[in-house]
């Protein structure tokens, strides 16, 4: 199955460092959207939640159809929803090039990851920190990416669990198939080389990005980091 070429373009250029827009300044959602693609981020994380499979709200496909509409890079839908499977056509529909799911959240990953791709987006599975690897073990064929979380989903600004560094070891260490391994929640510039060393490329950065005065600047710096230790680690 060829993939989606936004996704491709994500692929290209690791490590990289998404923005998670949870953690923007909503009343300058234009703006701050302009500011990280200046600052030379390769796509954004819009983190979705529906009050029920996490204990908060956050957006929905309104705000996922206006940041399509104010940018061109990839945008990774990361859903905190019970029963994704009623609605990932839309959010693919509203614009995300990655669509990631929760593998606690629905009876039968497989079947939507499959849904996903059919529709030409890349399928993401993500695992909470409380959940062991092996439930998402039957589905690393079935996904271009896993959503290691380290931090109970719901909220920005909270800490680093390193319960997600041995499952980035582990998923490391499996034979192919091998997803592109992403990291959620707490990264910044602490936390970021160990999850890179721990086989991170992909990492979703919040209240580390905009919380900072210079987009720019912390942005390159975690770059800086994570690629560093990546190259450090490689062979
Ligand atoms: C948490 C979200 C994260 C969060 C990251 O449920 O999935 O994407 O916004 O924010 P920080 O980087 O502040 O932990
Ligand atoms: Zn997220």
């Amino acid at each position: 199955m060829t993939l989606h070429v936004s996704f491709s373009q994500l692929r290209a250029k690791l490590p990289g460092i998404l923005p998670s827009l949870l953690m923007c300044d909503f009343g300058h959602l234009a703006d701050e959207i302009a500011r990280v693609e200046a600052a030379g981020a390769p796509g954004l994380h819009l983190d979705v939640m529906d009050g029920h499979f996490v204990p908060n709200l956050s957006y929905g496909l309104p705000v996922v159809e206006t940041v399509r509409r104010l940018t061109r890079l990839p945008l990774e839908t990361h859903l905190m929803i019970s029963e994704p499977e009623r609605w990932v056509d839309r959010y693919i529909d509203a614009g995300a090039d990655l669509v990631t799911i929760h593998v606690e959240a629905t009876t039968d990953p497989a079947a939507v990851l499959r849904q996903i791709r059919r529709r030409g987006a890349a399928a993401g599975l993500a695992i909470n920190p409380d959940t062991p690897l092996s439930a998402i073990q039957p589905y690393l064929a079935d996904c271009d990416t896993v959503l290691v979380m380290s931090v109970n989903p719901g909220f920005g600004g909270q800490a680093f669990n390193p319960v997600a560094l041995d499952k980035l070891r582990a998923l490391r260490e499996r034979p192919d198939p091998k997803p592109l391994c992403e990291i959620d929640g707490g990264i910044h510039a602490q936390t970021i080389a160990a999850a890179a060393a721990a086989g991170a490329q992909l990492f979703s950065v919040g209240s580390a990005i905009f919380h900072s005065q210079d987009y720019q600047a912390t942005i390159s710096h975690l770059q800086e980091l994570a690629g560093s230790r990546q190259s450090a680690t490689a062979g």
